[in-house]
């Protein structure tokens, strides 16, 4: 029997360094709570087994709602916490029956762990009995005594910050918390401390991200809500493309660039392909059209399963001097087209449990001179995703939205001239990353596309 992987999730404190009116876990950043985003990443993690939740008793209910609410199915237990982080800690290691599972004692206020982080963690307990996260520390840290007067400063190389998850095998943490127990005054904030101070082993450090912060300032939620915003993952790769064998791909905007090059190489694995574009006049802007093109699709395949909408335009220039006409038909083209496509789509894909990609570009971020329409839609079509995704969840409907680097596709060099094709992206790598997001879990993320993928 492979042993079990448990994430202990504490989210028992008070949060007094924030002034609120709920614990900081339970405010909501990005549309839902710090705890639900925390969540949320072992839910997904295909390494973690169970999650254990400690958690304040006053807080208990809104706690079991966020449970249900989001069908997490891997939440076991919630579990009253403690006084201190120690002890939360303590009832939730005490709660795991086997002393040969791993566990991972996380912060409910650290949303941003990534799926690096954690597998890593999993990874180093089969060598190791406890594991930290840390990142270097860029500021020189001092130590002080109780007069506020520098005792010492060590050298900064040797200096890390601990993050969390901290991982351990269950019987070694469960020891050391035994032991801690029968002291008086005890004064640890994280878990290592323990194994350190009880010398129960050698902690391996795990790779810490800087953007793994925990929320314990205001100025943090800030922070943390723009991270949010700019969240992006990278192209999943374990994904096999002989999954498209036989699927049904309709690509919208298929005529050229990178439209055509997921037709294509769809086609190469064996896909039932239909690309459509103003060749075949299909133009997403209208509504109509659309569902024509797909209700004959489904007509021949009775059955549509992934779905990719390329088409789109940029016009350079300043506002100020630029036609409205044009201006509209960019919007639409861009953005109501993706509307239309999705809004079109969900019957068959709720059908099928099936997937679709939508594009938008690096400018998502922050709007361009010259091209503030276009960045503006893009931004606009990353908000779509971000909601559609929430809406379509529960039909088993995945959407994502592709953000490729400068690709040496028509619109650009129509747009930028001739660039060294030596530091753009081809279309046919967009079209296999494309490809392999349609096919992937992921959903409601933002897929970075660069030239080293
Ligand atoms: N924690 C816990 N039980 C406690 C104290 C803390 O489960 N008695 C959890 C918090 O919910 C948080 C994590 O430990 O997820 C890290 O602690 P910290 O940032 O200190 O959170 P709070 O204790 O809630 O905040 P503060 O110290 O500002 O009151
Ligand atoms: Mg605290």
């Amino acid at each position: 029997m492979p042993r079990r992987t448990i994430a202990l999730i504490l989210a028992a404190g008070a949060g007094e360094r924030i002034d609120s009116h709920v614990p900081k876990q339970f405010l909501k950043i990005a549309g839902r709570t710090l705890l639900e985003h925390t969540i949320d990443v072992f839910e997904k993690n295909g390494n973690i087994d169970e999650i254990i939740m400690v958690t304040n008793p006053e807080f208990r209910s809104i706690t079991e709602e966020i449970i249900v609410k989001n069908k997490y199915k891997k939440v076991t237990k919630i579990l009253n916490g403690g006084a201190t982080r120690r002890e939360s800690s303590a009832i939730g290691v005490g709660a795991i029956d086997d002393d040969s599972a791993k566990v991972l004692i996380h912060d409910a206020v650290r949303p941003f762990v990534s799926d690096r982080i954690i597998d890593e963690c999993i990874g180093a307990l089969d060598k190791y009995d406890a594991v930290d996260v840390a990142i270097p520390s860029p500021d020189t840290i001092i130590t002080i005594n109780n007069s506020n007067l520098i005792d010492n400063i060590p050298m900064r190389r040797y200096m890390m910050r601990g993050q969390t998850p901290q991982a351990f095998k269950v019987g070694v943490i469960k020891k050391a918390h035994a032991l801690a127990a029968k002291e008086k005054n005890i004064d640890v904030t994280d878990d290592c401390s323990l194994i350190l101070k009880y010398k129960l082993g050698g902690i391996f450090v795990v790779k810490g991200e800087e953007q793994n912060i925990k929320i314990t300032y205001s100025e943090d939620l800030h922070l943390a809500d723009k991270l949010f915003q700019l969240k992006s993952v990278n192209v999943p790769e374990r994904i096999h493309l002989s999954g498209l064998k036989g699927k049904v791909v309709v690509v919208f905007g298929a005529s050229r660039g990178i439209g055509k090059a997921i037709v294509d190489a769809a086609k190469q694995h064996e896909a039932r392909v239909y690309g459509f574009s103003l060749e075949n006049n299909i133009d997403v802007r209208s509504m109509d059209k659309v569902r024509v093109a797909l209700e004959d699709v489904y007509k021949k395949e009775k059955q549509i399963n992934h779905i990719a909408v390329t088409a789109g335009i940029l016009r350079m220039g300043k506002l100020e001097s630029r036609d409205v006409k044009d201006i509209a038909d960019e919007i639409d083209i861009n953005y109501l087209g993706s509307v239309n496509v999705v809004k079109a789509s969900i019957d068959y894909l709720k059908k099928s449990k099936g997937s679709i990609v939508l594009f938008t570009s690096s400018s998502y971020t922050r709007g361009r001179s010259l091209y503030s329409v276009y960045s503006s839609t893009k931004a606009a079509i990353v908000n779509l995703v971000q909601g559609a995704a929430e809406e379509l969840y529960d039909d088993g409907i995945r959407i994502n939205a592709m953000n490729p680097e400068r690709t040496a596709t028509p619109m650009r060099f129509e747009n930028f001239g001739k660039e060294p094709t030596e530091t753009l992206l081809k279309p046919d790598q967009v079209a296999i990353a494309t490809l392999k997001t349609l096919l992937s879990n992921l959903t409601g993320e933002v897929i970075d596309v660069k030239s080293g993928n």
